[in-house]
């Protein structure tokens, strides 16, 4: 496998760049500019003897890697951090974490003196495979998540597979959820090599290396042709409309990676419905996903439910969401689907038919 894929902005170009171990990758982000640590608490934890080289002694924020600490009350414990240890614009912002640390960083580091640089190790597989690259960021208001956000490119992301390791079955699969996602966008041969994978070895595959660098390469072409999100970027957002839907319902006690993949099989069923997707695609997904992904919600979801929640989705306009729509693997369209009798009956027949959102 190459050691970096280079990736285009327009606010600078940067490099996924991968390491053999941990404590390699922790030894480059030692070398940067002026830095300031904010790093995940169980990280921290985890992590003691190889971060007490990196950390001890330096300019370090402790941060809980929870939808709550996502939100402006999250990103003004940075900012003031920033403040009171005298960042300046010469300074490097690292995020050392999964996804909610990466946003905090992303947001903070764009606003703080308006914009400083920031780099990131991430030590999740979901931060690894999808999140590191693309320079978006959400953060939570309220009840619904991400709806506040800005881009700042990263300077430089830092891998090291070795993290997944100490990540829960969850987080794993949450991971994979993304995973999906982007498998499903790029190439046929993506989505053939992640099934082999994780039908012969399980979540935890030897090829994880090789599947997070694939899942890179295909969110990099799709991010280099429309950074700004004017157009061909959505189709990233593929599940997320009723997975965001799923997270909001549940408090976020479904993780985002696996309340995507299941948000993926919902729409392939709508797809289906409308005619733009063949049966045997949708069965072969909805296979691989509930051998994959089966978790329990912690309490019954209905198809109205799941519709108002989706109705605070970024892709809704004028009555109608933006839905992302496959067509057969590689290929996705964007629809615009109004919330009428036809949606509230697909989504219904949906939860009807598969035991995935019935709950305890
Ligand atoms: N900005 C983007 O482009 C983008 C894309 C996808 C998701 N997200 C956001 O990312 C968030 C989810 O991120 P995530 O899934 O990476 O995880 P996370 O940051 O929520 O972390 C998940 C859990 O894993 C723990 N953890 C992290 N690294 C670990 C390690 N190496 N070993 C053991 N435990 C570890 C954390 O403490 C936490 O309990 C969501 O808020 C989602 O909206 C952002
Ligand atoms: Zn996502």
């Amino acid at each position: 496998l190459p050691v970096s894929l280079p990736i285009a902005s327009a606010q600078g170009d940067y490099a996924v760049e991968f390491f053999p171990d941990v404590d390699a990758a922790l030894q480059a982000a030692a070398g940067l500019d002026d830095p300031f640590f904010l790093v995940d608490r169980h990280v921290r934890a985890l992590y003691a003897r190889e971060l007490a080289p990196l950390l001890d002694g330096r300019r370090t924020l402790e941060l809980d890697a929870t939808e709550d600490e996502k939100t402006l009350a999250g990103v003004g414990k940075v900012v003031a951090f920033l403040q009171e240890n005298n960042a300046t614009k010469k300074s490097t912002v690292v995020a050392i974490g999964g996804g909610i640390i990466q946003d905090l960083a992303t947001f903070s580091s764009h606003i703080y003196y308006r914009g400083i640089r920031w780099a990131f190790v991430p030590t999740t597989l979901l931060a690894m495979s999808d999140s590191c690259i693309g320079a978006k960021c959400g953060i939570n208001l309220g009840p619904f998540k991400n709806q506040l956000g800005v881009f700042q490119s990263p300077s430089r992301v830092l891998i090291a597979t070795g993290f997944t390791r100490t990540l829960s079955d969850l987080d794993v699969a949450s991971g994979h959820g993304e995973i999906i996602k982007l498998m499903l966008t790029g190439p046929p041969a993506g989505y053939r090599k992640l099934k082999d994978a994780l039908d012969a070895e399980g979540l935890r595959t030897a090829r994880l290396p090789e599947l997070i660098y694939d899942s890179l390469a295909v969110k990099k072409r799709v991010i280099e042709a429309d950074e700004y999100e004017s157009d061909l970027r959505r189709i990233l957002n593929y599940g997320h409309t009723f997975g965001h839907a799923l997270e909001s319902l549940t408090a976020h006690q479904v993780p985002h990676g696996l309340a995507v993949a299941w948000g993926v099989d919902l729409v392939n069923h709508i797809a289906v419905q409308r005619g733009l997707l063949d049966q045997a695609t949708f069965d072969d997904v909805h296979a691989f996903v509930q051998r994959h992904f089966r978790f329990t919600l912690p309490r019954h979801v209905t198809a109205s439910e799941l519709i108002a929640a989706s109705r605070r989705d970024k892709k809704v306009s004028d009555g109608a969401v933006n839905l992302i729509l496959l067509e057969r693997p590689g290929n996705l369209k964007i629809v615009p689907v109004p919330f009428d009798a036809a949606l509230e009956q697909q989504v219904g027949g949906y939860l009807d038919s598969f035991d995935a959102f019935r709950g305890r």
